[in-house]
Formats: C-alpha cells, sequence, structure tokens
C-alpha cells in the first residue's frame, strides 16, 4: 500500500482494482452464456499454478486480481451460467449479482442493529416477503443463512430444543450428554446436509433411523410402525424435493401420523429447492401440508439465483431459536434505544449483509417474475425428459415432479456393470466437453445422471443443446 495515496485517502488505490475487475466481470458477464459450462482443467495443473510462498512484499490491489486470476481462470467453470445442470447450483440474477457488488462496497455487518441498522430492517423485510412468495404462515419466525445445510442445522437445533423442552431439560443449555437419544427419523433419502446438521447438533449420525423409501418417497406405513416403538418426542425429517428425482414426502400423512404419536413430534422440511414448488400452481399440491410442519429449511443460491452463499430457515415457534441461538456478551450490550439484533436467530454473528441481494431481486422481479423462472425450470425439465422418454439408448429413472431430470445411458448389447461404467465415463466426458455440465448419482442401485434446472436464464435453446450433447455422447439416432 502506498503511504502517499493513503494519506491522501486510503481507499484511494480501490478504485484501479474496481474499475479493473468491473471490466473483466463486465466481459465475463456478457459472455457467460457462451461460457465453457464444465472445464478441462485438472487437479495438478491447478495446485502447480497456486504452488509459491507467501508474499514477503505486497503488490497493488489491481495486480493482486490479475494474479489471482492469472492462476486461476482455467479453473472457474461457467456453473452460474445457463448450461449447467449439476448438482443444485443455480445463478445469479441481474438484480441480486449487482446488489451483491453493493454488499461487499458497504460491507456492513449483518446481525447487531446498531452495526448498521439497514441490515436488519432489510433482512426481516425479506424474511417476511420469502413468507409471502413460499405461501407460508406469517407468524413463522425465520433467518438468513449461508444455505440449505445451516437452515436444516437451524430447523433440526429448534426441534432439539423442543424435544429437550417435553423430556425436561434444556438442551441448549445442559446439552444431551446423560439424557437418553432423541431419535430422529427419516427415510433413506435424507440428504446428506441434514446427516451433517444432525451430528453437528450432537445427536450423532447413527441416531437417524432411515426408512424406507418408495420411489423416493417416505413409506408412510414404516413411518408408523417406527413411531409405535417409540414413547417419547421423536424429530421427523421430510424430503421436499429428494435430491435425485424431486420426489416429495407426503407432508400431510407424516402430520397426520405426528400428531397422533403420544409423545408429539417435531416435523422439519427439508425444501432446499422443493420449496419453490409453491411458487406456481402448477406444482403447489406437491407441498400439501407444509403449513402443518415445525421447521423448514430452504435455499437461496439455489432457485431464488442469489449468489453465494444464502439461505433461509423458518420455524414454527420463535422462542426456540432464541433460546437456542441467543445469547450475550458485554461487549455486545446495545446502549439507548436501538432496533432488532438478529444475530439471535441463527447459529452466527457476524455475517454478510444476504439480505440485501434478496431483497433487490426480490424486489425487481417481484411474485410474477418468481413464478415466471420456476414455471420457465420446470418447462425445461419436462422438455428434456420427454426427450429421453421417447429416445431409444436412454432411459428415465424417475417421473420428472420438479426440475430434477434423473436418468442414465443403456447402451445395446451392455450388462449392468457395463452399463454402469459407460455412464460414469460418459459423465467425466461430458464433463470435459464442456458444453453442458451435469453430475453423476446412484439410484435404485443403477449408476444414473442427474440433470437440474434452477438457472433462471437456461432457455429452451440451452436444453437443445443439452440433448444434442447426449445425442453425441451415447450415439443416439436423431430423433
Ligand atoms: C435437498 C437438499 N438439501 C440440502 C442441500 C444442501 O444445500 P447447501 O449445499 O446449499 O448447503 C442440498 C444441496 O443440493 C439439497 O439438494
Amino acid at each position: 500500500m502506498s503511504s502517499d495515496s493513503a494519506a491522501a485517502n486510503p481507499f484511494a488505490e480501490t478504485l484501479p482494482a474496481l474499475d479493473w475487475v468491473w471490466e473483466w466481470s463486465r466481459r465475463y458477464v456478457e459472455a457467460l452464456p457462451n461460457h465453457r459450462a464444465g472445464t478441462d482443467v485438472t487437479a495438478p495443473e491447478m495446485t502447480a499454478l497456486f504452488d509459491e510462498p507467501l508474499p514477503e512484499d505486497g503488490c497493488s490491489p489491481e495486480n493482486a486480481v490479475r494474479a489471482w486470476l492469472d492462476r486461476a481462470e482455467r479453473g472457474i467453470t461457467g456453473s452460474s451460467g445457463p448450461r449447467n445442470f449439476g448438482f443444485v447450483i443455480g445463478g445469479t440474477t441481474p438484480a441480486s449479482l449487482a446488489a451483491d457488488w453493493l454488499a461487499s462496497a458497504i460491507d456492513q455487518n449483518s446481525g447487531l442493529w446498531v452495526a448498521g441498522p439497514c441490515t436488519s430492517h432489510t433482512d426481516e423485510a425479506v424474511l417476511r416477503w420469502l413468507k409471502e412468495l413460499f405461501l407460508l404462515p406469517s407468524s413463522w419466525a425465520g433467518t438468513l443463512t449461508s444455505g440449505a445445510t445451516m437452515s436444516n442445522l437451524v430447523g433440526l437445533a429448534a426441534g432439539r430444543q423442543w424435544a429437550s423442552w417435553q423430556l425436561g431439560f434444556d438442551a441448549a443449555a445442559d446439552g444431551l450428554g446423560g439424557h437418553p437419544p432423541i431419535p430422529v427419523l427419516s427415510s433413506t433419502e435424507i440428504h446428506a446436509s441434514a446427516v451433517k446438521s444432525l451430528s453437528t447438533l450432537g445427536f450423532g449420525r447413527n441416531a437417524i433411523r432411515k426408512l424406507p423409501a418408495i420411489d423416493g418417497v417416505l413409506d408412510l406405513a414404516a413411518l408408523q410402525d417406527a413411531l409405535s416403538s417409540i414413547d417419547g418426542p421423536v424429530i421427523v425429517v421430510a424430503n421436499a424435493g429428494e435430491v435425485n428425482t424431486g420426489a416429495f414426502d407426503d407432508l400431510h400423512g407424516i402430520a397426520d401420523l405426528v400428531a397422533d404419536h403420544p409423545g408429539g413430534g417435531w416435523i422439519h422440511v427439508d425444501g432446499a429447492f422443493g420449496l419453490y414448488a409453491n411458487l406456481s400452481p402448477r406444482t403447489a399440491h406437491l407441498l400439501a401440508g407444509i403449513e402443518r410442519v415445525d421447521s423448514a429449511g430452504c435455499d437461496a443460491h439455489k432457485w431464488l439465483n442469489v449468489p453465494y452463499d444464502s439461505g433461509f430457515a423458518f420455524v414454527r415457534d420463535e422462542s426456540l431459536l432464541l433460546e437456542t441461538f441467543s445469547t450475550r456478551g458485554a461487549y455486545l450490550e446495545p446502549i439507548g434505544e436501538i432496533g432488532k439484533d438478529l444475530d439471535g436467530y441463527g447459529p452466527v454473528f457476524s455475517t454478510r449483509f444476504r439480505g440485501l441481494p434478496m431483497w433487490c431481486a426480490l424486489k425487481a422481479y417481484g411474485r410474477a417474475g418468481y413464478r415466471a423462472m420456476v414455471e420457465r425450470c420446470l418447462d425445461n425439465a419436462a422438455a428434456f425428459g420427454s426427450w429421453l422418454d421417447q429416445t431409444h439408448g436412454v432411459e428415465l429413472l424417475a417421473p420428472v415432479r420438479l426440475n430434477m431430470v434423473c436418468w442414465r445411458f443403456t447402451p445395446d448389447g451392455l450388462d449392468d456393470a457395463a452399463t454402469d461404467q459407460f455412464n460414469r465415463d460418459a459423465v467425466a466426458a461430458i464433463q470435459r466437453d464442456g458444453r453442458v455440465f451435469l453430475t453423476p448419482t446412484r439410484w435404485q442401485g443403477k449408476q444414473a445422471i442427474r440433470c437440474a434446472f434452477d438457472n433462471w436464464a437456461t432457455s429452451a435453446a440451452d436444453v437443445e443443446v443439452l440433448q444434442q450433447v447426449v445425442r453425441q455422447q451415447g450415439r443416439l439416432g436423431a430423433l
């Protein structure tokens, strides 16, 4: 940092760096529709590029950014572009990207009102708008998170607190040690992030009883059986949007069984992308009963299409969140009248101003814009699914209920093991090719391929490209 410019204005050096980043980003975003969706760079190549000692002397901010791009550029995928169908990624709408830059420029610490009153009021407005958008009860309390994993953690922490009260202790204050384990029921299709949350919260991964699922949907008879063997309170983790196929557990069915359970129950819904079903009347039936559950977690960096990292969680009872997460320290005590501190509603104190890109996206597109975006994704998923269904040499492995398409290549003359290997090789080749990006999975014992449709900018033409790549990779005849 130069001391002359620092004396004049310590932020003067920021401007050329921002100008440079602006120019680079402008070109990047403009070219994003045609950016390679995947990359052919290898891990050893990337390791070599970053293999250098900590510099003794610094350089200008602009040169630092350039130096990073020199090394990293080949490792940037078009993951926020329209031909990324891998995992469940989502893109960045124009309003949310601009607002996210603004969030960095003003660098407010969300959580403590006095540190930036704009944050608490924005976040509260966003939580209110999200409940309206997702048709959730307005009385639910909520918090913004870094993504669905933390959203699941928030909902399950509230469930843990509820269960401990039922059992006569206070888990947040005293921990779980010395008390009987709190049973957790879910299906075999529970998402890895909920498992991670349960292990973080001290339930332990092994505490989960994974009940059978029929085509991805929790078997209610198995749930009834399991409940009848439990005396006390129970936590049920339901999937609203199973990650491979987009299957939805029957929330009314679960709520009915839990209502009849003498020990009571807490129902947490993992709705990382499935909660978006409520944005379209075409798919809202999938979430029937959502208003009867106790907590729900969702992602914003997926289908809301705001930049990483961003999610939100809602919990029926505000006091459970505050009991679990609210702590104070002398240095945090406010002086005088202040607004609401939001740090007590979630697991972290200091946090990025995630509410800002969300607020601007919701303001820019509104309910109608988001409904249109979700329905475009539904159309794209349905179109790809029905193309697979009519094409020889591929197999649709599950009905397309929402935005997830689970399928595989079925080349003639190969046995099961060879078909599995063909699919693994095909995914690797498609990822290297880079025109589209998709990811593998296993479904009902078969090596499979998942395509997720949750990018706001994906068009029917992008789906055509996907089909062309699949056709070429599988050496399928034209329709
Ligand atoms: C159903 C489901 N739950 C939870 C998660 C975890 O979300 P995140 O990676 O944003 O924490 C995902 C991610 O794909 C998901 O699909």
